[in-house]
C-alpha cells in the first residue's frame, strides 16, 4: 500500500483556454497562458490499497461518487496503465480556498491529483509528463504543473501538447485581485462550454489570432511590459467571452457587477493606475496590477455595488509533494 500527497495552485489565464481540437485528450484549439495562483492550494493525498473494490474520492471531507468521480477515476486508470498497477486507490482532496469562489478548482485538484497518484504507484514522471497527464484530467490543470508563468503549447498530440514555465514566481510581482460578485454555481461548467465553442461564428476569427496574442504575451511577460499585457489579456478575455456569447446555446456569465467592475478598472486606467482586467468562464473578476498598486486595487473594488469579498494572490509555484512516498503500514487478514 503506498500513498503521496501533492499540493497544487490554481491559475488564472491571461490567454485563454476555450475549444477542443480533441474533446477527450483535451488537445486545446490554441495555445494558452498564466500565471499560478500563490496562497491558494489543493491537497490530494492517494493510496494504492490492494483491499479495495473501486476507487474512492472524498473532496472536502466528503464522500463523493458520480461524474467526478469517475474524473477522478479515469486519470487513476491511466496512472494504473503506466505504471503496470492493478490496485484501486482511496483519493481525498481539500482546497483552502472556497469552492464557489469562482477560482476554477479544478485546475489545481487535477495536479495535485497528478503528482500525488503517479508518485504513490512507484512513478517519476517528469514536469512535461506530469503536465501531460494533468491535463488529461482537466486541461487547464497542465498549466498548475511548473512554476510561476506557464505557457501551454496546444500541440497536436498527447505527446506534444503540455506546459512549461516561461518565467519563475519571482520574475514578475503581480497581483491578481480577485473580486468575487457571486459564489453562486455556474449553470454550465467550461467542459461543456469547450464543446459549443465552434458553434459561435467568432470562434474562427479568434484562433487566427491566438498565436499572435500568445506572443505579445510572452513578449510582455519577458518584459515586465504592463502596458502590453493589458491590451492583450483584456481582448483576449473579451474575445473568449464574445465566442461564449454567440455560440449556440449561447453563454452569458457576466452578471452587472461584473461589468460594474470591467468599467471601474477602465476608469481607474485612464486616472493613471496600472491595473486590468481578466474574466473565466463565471461573473468573478480577476483585477491584475503590479504588487505596489495593490492597495489602491483592494481599497477600491469593495466600493463597487454587488463586490462581495476580495481575494489576493501572487504568482504562486510549481505543484509539488509534501512528502516523499512512504509505505503505510501493511495489515495483514488475521
Ligand atoms: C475559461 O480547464 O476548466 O478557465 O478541461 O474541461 O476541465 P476542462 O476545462 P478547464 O477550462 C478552463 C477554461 C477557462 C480558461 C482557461 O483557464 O484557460
Amino acid at each position: 500500500m503506498y500513498t503521496a500527497i501533492a499540493i497544487s495552485s490554481p491559475n488564472i489565464a491571461f490567454i485563454k483556454y476555450w475549444g477542443d481540437r480533441d474533446p477527450l485528450l483535451h488537445i486545446p484549439a490554441s495555445g494558452s497562458i498564466s500565471m499560478n495562483l500563490d496562497g491558494l492550494y489543493s491537497r490530494t493525498q492517494v493510496t494504492f490499497d490492494p483491499s479495495l473494490a473501486a476507487d474512492q474520492l472524498t473532496l472536502n471531507g466528503h464522500t463523493t461518487t458520480g461524474a467526478q468521480l469517475v474524473r477522478v477515476s479515469n486519470l487513476l486508470e491511466r496512472v494504473r496503465q503506466i505504471a503496470g498497477l492493478r490496485q484501486y486507490a482511496s483519493v481525498a482532496s481539500n482546497n483552502n480556498f472556497p469552492m464557489g469562489a469562482g477560482i476554477a478548482s479544478s485546475a489545481s485538484a487535477f495536479a495535485a491529483l497528478s503528482l500525488a497518484a503517479s508518485t504513490a504507484a512507484g512513478l517519476s514522471l517528469n514536469e512535461s509528463e506530469l503536465s501531460r497527464l494533468a491535463r488529461t484530467g482537466s486541461g487547464s490543470a497542465c498549466r498548475s504543473i511548473p512554476a510561476g508563468f506557464v505557457e501551454w503549447q496546444a500541440g497536436d498530440s498527447d505527446a506534444s501538447s503540455y506546459g512549461f514555465s516561461i518565467a519563475p514566481p519571482d520574475y514578475w510581482d503581480l497581483i491578481d485581485c480577485i473580486a468575487i460578485v457571486s459564489q453562486m454555481h455556474k449553470p454550465t461548467g467550461s467542459s461543456e462550454g469547450h464543446t459549443l465553442a465552434d458553434s459561435s461564428p467568432l470562434q474562427a476569427a479568434r484562433l487566427e489570432g491566438a498565436a499572435r496574442r500568445l506572443e505579445l504575451c510572452r513578449k510582455a511577460i519577458l518584459e515586465r511590459d504592463f502596458a502590453l499585457l493589458t491590451e492583450v489579456v483584456e481582448q483576449d478575455c473579451n474575445l473568449m467571452h464574445a465566442v461564449m456569447m454567440t455560440s449556440a446555446p449561447p453563454l452569458l456569465y457576466w452578471q452587472p457587477a461584473t461589468l460594474a467592475v470591467m468599467h471601474a478598472v477602465v476608469d481607474w486606467r485612464q486616472d493613471g493606475l496600472p491595473v486590468c482586467y481578466t474574466i473565466d468562464a463565471g461573473p468573478n473578476v480577476h483585477v491584475l496590477c503590479p504588487s505596489q498598486h495593490t492597495s489602491q486595487v483592494t481599497d477600491r473594488l469593495p466600493k463597487i455595488p454587488g463586490v462581495e469579498r476580495i481575494l489576493t494572490a501572487h504568482p504562486g509555484g510549481a505543484a509539488r509533494l509534501l512528502e516523499s512516498p512512504i509505505s503505510a503500514p501493511q495489515f495483514t487478514d488475521p
